[in-house]
């Protein structure tokens, strides 16, 4: 299916079979069977998925504003799994993401295509550090600056912040193609209809003119620049959420920290892919082989790890088949583990940030030790 295809899935109302949890292994492993209870379109190549949460795993799936889940399901024999960024609102009795089909996607095109009420995946509970915490007593601006699909972790941070916080604004810098491509339009004018002022909704779209120049085009520099200069009182904002494309979050980053003045620790960044990079070369005094003790899930195991051939992360399943990933590609975070003794480098790091490193997180699927032993505790 190409990025064109249709969404054949039809909304369909929230179903009354209960959330299910039939199979112990999977929850053993940190994931939990949910219901499908909707499929909704959203664009012709986008759909949001809900899920029951049943009572007992309401608190195991109660996310912080921004967070993502890991879906898992068997497709066409072999094992998948992808992350998606929680889009709902806060405190409901289900969870929803926001899924938009990639050319050549294996799940994202099963998803868009094939996936109706009804259905159960396996649903690895909330995780990651992009997003926030609210706090009533707050009153401060909030501002994202997303495209596509980025949309989505987004989303749900302007929800909680909007209803959960009476004295904050939030405004969103939305880049897209075309008006079509908008994913979750209806749930923005919602917001906008809802909270008013406290809600600004800055649409960019690149293939369609707009009555606003600023609007029409890419999010590059100069037009964040010129948005910056025009619509938006940038000292104003407390902190900044960018997610989408990597080439778009970087070039938003730095244009808010290099020539805005932006804090950096003020920008918080959610990448949801990277094209893979060649590997690192190890240093010529890395050991050959390491013998691995990984602390996970409260048991601990032991493993040797060839750093020239395998991570960190590949030779813990061979012993561990609870070991949390997903992209295996330095970008999801699921990996993370902490460092206690020993030395591990990281080829790739999209999911942690500074003040993680500092404090020991590693991302295993992207570690190759390079001393002789090496302690790590999963998190
Ligand atoms: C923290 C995090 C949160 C995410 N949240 C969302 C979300 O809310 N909504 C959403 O739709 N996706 C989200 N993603 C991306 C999602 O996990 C999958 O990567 C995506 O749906 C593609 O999976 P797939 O199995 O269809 O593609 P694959 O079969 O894995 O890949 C097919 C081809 O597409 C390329 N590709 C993979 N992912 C992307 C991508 N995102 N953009 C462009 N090319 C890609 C691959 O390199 C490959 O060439 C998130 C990812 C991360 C790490
Ligand atoms: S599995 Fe995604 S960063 Fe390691």
């Amino acid at each position: 299916m190409s990025t064109t295809s249709p969404v054949t899935t039809t909304p369909t109302p929230a179903t009354s079979a209960p959330a299910v949890d039939a199979d112990p292994d999977a929850a053993a492993s940190g994931f939990h069977a949910l219901r499908v209870t909707r499929v909704e379109p959203l664009t012709d190549e986008a759909v949001a998925v809900s899920f029951a949460v049943p009572a007992v795993l309401r608190a195991t799936f109660a996310a912080r504003p921004g967070q993502h889940v890991t879906v898992r399901a068997e497709l066409d024999g072999v094992d998948v799994r992808r992350t998606y960024s929680l889009c709902g609102e806060p405190g409901a009795d289900q969870i929803t993401v926001g899924v938009k089909a990639v050319p050549e996607g294996v799940f994202s095109r099963y998803a868009t295509a094939g996936l109706a009420p009804g259905d159960v995946l396996q649903v690895a509970p909330p995780g990651g550090s992009f997003g926030l915490d609210v706090d009533p007593s707050r009153t401060r601006h909030v501002a994202g600056v997303v495209a596509g699909s980025g949309i989505t972790p987004v989303l749900g941070i302007a929800r909680a912040v909007l209803s959960a916080e009476p004295g904050s604004r939030v405004t969103l810098l939305f880049g897209n193609r075309s008006a079509r491509d908008v994913m979750f339009a209806e749930d923005l004018f919602d917001l906008r209809d809802r909270y008013g002022a406290r809600f600004r909704l800055l649409n960019v779209l690149s293939r369609e003119e707009q009555e606003s120049e600023l609007l029409s085009g890419r999010l590059d520099r100069d037009r964040l620049l010129g948005i910056a200069g025009a619509l938006v009182d940038v000292p104003d904002v407390d902190d900044w959420f960018l997610c989408g494309p990597l080439e778009m979050v970087t070039t938003a980053r730095d244009t808010l920290v290099d020539d805005l003045g932006v804090d950096r620790s003020r920008v918080h960044v959610e990448l949801f892919h990277a094209e893979p990079v060649a590997r690192r070369p190890r240093p010529a005094t890395a050991a050959a082989t390491t013998t691995a003790e990984v602390t996970l899930n409260g048991r601990r195991s032991s493993v040797e790890v060839d750093g020239e051939q395998e991570t960190v992360l590949d030779a813990v399943l061979r012993v561990r088949a609870d070991a949390p990933y997903a992209c295996r590609g330095g970008v999801c975070g699921t990996c993370r583990a902490r460092v206690v003794d020993g030395e591990v480098e990281m080829d790739v790091n999209y999911a942690l940030e500074p003040d993680e490193l500092a404090r020991g997180l590693r991302l295993m699927c992207q570690s190759r030790p390079t001393t002789a032993t090496l302690r790590v505790e999963f998190v």
